[in-house]
C-alpha cells in the first residue's frame, strides 16, 4: 500500500484516481501603497512611463514587520478558513518563493510551525515567477497519485528587499504578497485536469540576483557592488515572456482535450499589461477574457497567480464549472501553465464561534512552538550540547509576532 503522511485512504497510485480541487484559496498583502509618483521621487521616472510601459499604478510593499512567512501565513489561514480546515489535517506545504526567509530553514518550514499543521511536511519551490504553477502541479499530482488528500500551495514574496532601488528598470515592477490554494482530493471529475512545466537555463542571466549563494558568496565587495539585488535584461525577458505565454497556453489546453473555446478566463502572471495584451492577441482571445489587477499590486512573482484567483472569485468572475488557464513564467528561464475546471464550492458560512475556535488554534500552535524551543534548550542544558537551540542570531521569531 502507498502512503505518505499517513493517508487515510491509502489508495494505490492510479487507483480510482481522485481529483485534485481547490477547496480553499487566501491571499495577503502588505498594507503599505507605493504609487508611481512614490518612486518617482527616488528614481528617474514617471507615472505616465510605468503605466503606458508596465500598466502597473500602485504596488504593495512589505513594512518592517512583514516578511515572505507572515504574509505566507495570513494567506494560509484564510485558505484553511475557506476550506473549513483544521491545519493538521493538510499533509504537505509547498511554499513557492524567490525570496525566502533563509536559505535554511525553508520559509515553508516556519509556516507549517505557525500553522500547527503538526502532520504535514513543509518544503520551498524555486522556479522564479514560475513557482506557483510548478508547485500547483506537484501537489495535484500528489493528490491524483493517491499520495496525499489535502496539499497547501503557497507563493509568498518579499522582492522589495531585493530590488535594486536605484534601478528605474526593476524598482518599478515589483510588489509585495502572498497568494494559497488549498488542494483536496474528491471523486467528482475536475480540479487541476492538466500542467505543462518548461525551462530554458541558457537564459539565467537575463534575470538574475548574482551574489548570496554557493557561487558568489557574499563579501564586502559583492555588498558594495549591489549584487544582491535583481539584475534584469527586461527587453530579452519581455520578448521570451510574450512567445512562451501563448505556447504554454496552447499547450495546456490541448492537453486536457479542451479548446481555447472552452476557456471561461485566463489567470496570467501579473508582469506587465503589454505582456498580457501580446498573450491576447496571439491567443486570439478578447482581453477581457483574462483576469488582470497589476495596476493595484504590480508583479508579486510567485504570489501573482493566486492572488488573482482569489480577486477573480470575489468579483464572481469564476463560476462552478468554469474552465480556465494559469500561465506563468520567469527567472530560469522557466515556465508553464495549468487547466484548471473550478468545482462547485461554496465557501462555507463561519460562525462566530468557529473564528474563535480557529484562532484558538493558531494561539496553541504559537504556544506549542515555544514549548518546543524550550525544551529543546532544557535538552541542550541536561544533555551537554553547547549549540542546542542557539545559534548567532535569534531566528524563526517572525511568526511569533503575528
Ligand atoms: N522610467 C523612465 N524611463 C525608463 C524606465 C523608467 N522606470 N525604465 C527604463 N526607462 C527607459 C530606458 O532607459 C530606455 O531609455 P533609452 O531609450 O534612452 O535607453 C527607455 O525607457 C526604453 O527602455 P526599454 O527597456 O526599451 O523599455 P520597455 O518598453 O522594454 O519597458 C520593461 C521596460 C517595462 C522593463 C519591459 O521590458 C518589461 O516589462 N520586460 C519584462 C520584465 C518582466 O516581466 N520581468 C519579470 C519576470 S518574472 C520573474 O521571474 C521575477
Amino acid at each position: 500500500m502507498f502512503s505518505i503522511n499517513g493517508n487515510k485512504a491509502g489508495r494505490r497510485p492510479g487507483e480510482g484516481a481522485p481529483y485534485a480541487h481547490i477547496v480553499g484559496w487566501g491571499m495577503a498583502v502588505p498594507e503599505k501603497v507605493v504609487t508611481n509618483r512614490d518612486l518617482s521621487e527616488i528614481v528617474d521616472t514617471s507615472d505616465e512611463w510605468i503605466v503606458s510601459r508596465t500598466g502597473i499604478r500602485e504596488r504593495r510593499i512589505a513594512g518592517p514587520r512583514d516578511t515572505t512567512a507572515s504574509l505566507a501565513i495570513r494567506a494560509a489561514r484564510q485558505a484553511l478558513g475557506v476550506a473549513n480546515l483544521k491545519p493538521r489535517e493538510v499533509q504537505l506545504i509547498i511554499l513557492a518563493t524567490s525570496s525566502p526567509e533563509y536559505i535554511f530553514p525553508s520559509t515553508a518550514s516556519i509556516v507549517q510551525d505557525a500553522l500547527g499543521a503538526t502532520n504535514a511536511g513543509a518544503f520551498d519551490l524555486s522556479a522564479a515567477c514560475s513557482g506557483f504553477i510548478y508547485a500547483l502541479s506537484l501537489g495535484a499530482q500528489m493528490i491524483r497519485s493517491g499520495a496525499l488528500e489535502t496539499v497547501l500551495v503557497i507563493g509568498s514574496e518579499t522582492l522589495s528587499r531585493l530590488v535594486n532601488w536605484t534601478d528605474r528598470e526593476t524598482c518599478i515592477l515589483f510588489g509585495d504578497g502572498a497568494g494559497a490554494f488549498v488542494l483536496q482530493a474528491r471523486e467528482q471529475p475536475g480540479g487541476v485536469l492538466s500542467s505543462i512545466l518548461r525551462s530554458d537555463g541558457s537564459g539565467g542571466d537575463l534575470l538574475i540576483i548574482p551574489a548570496g549563494g554557493s557561487k558568489l558568496p557574499t563579501t564586502a565587495d559583492t555588498v558594495r557592488d549591489n549584487l544582491h539585488t535583481i539584475a534584469m535584461n527586461g527587453r530579452e525577458v519581455y520578448r521570451f515572456a510574450t512567445r512562451v505565454m501563448v505556447s504554454a497556453a496552447k499547450e495546456v489546453v490541448a492537453s486536457a482535450g479542451l479548446t481555447l473555446d472552452d476557456l471561461s478566463l485566463i489567470i496570467p502572471h501579473q508582469a506587465n499589461l503589454r505582456i498580457i495584451q501580446a498573450a491576447a492577441r496571439g491567443l486570439g482571445l478578447p482581453e477581457e477574457r483574462f483576469m488582470i489587477n497589476l495596476d493595484r499590486y504590480g508583479n508579486t512573482s510567485t504570489a501573482s497567480i493566486p492572488i488573482a484567483v482569489c480577486e477573480a472569485v470575489s468579483q464572481g468572475r469564476i463560476q462552478p464549472g468554469d474552465n480556465m488557464v494559469l500561465v506563468g513564467f520567469g527567472a530560469g528561464l522557466t515556465w508553464g501553465a495549468t487547466m484548471l475546471s473550478w468545482a462547485a464550492v461554496t465557501p462555507p458560512q463561519v460562525s462566530r464561534w468557529e473564528r474563535i475556535r480557529r484562532q484558538g488554534l493558531y494561539a496553541v500552535a504559537r504556544a506549542r512552538s515555544v514549548a518546543r524551543r524550550s525544551w529543546r534548550h532544557v535538552e541542550g542544558l541536561v544533555w551537554g550540547s553547547q549549540e542546542s537551540g542557539e545559534v548567532r542570531q535569534a531566528p524563526v521569531e517572525v511568526e511569533q509576532k503575528m
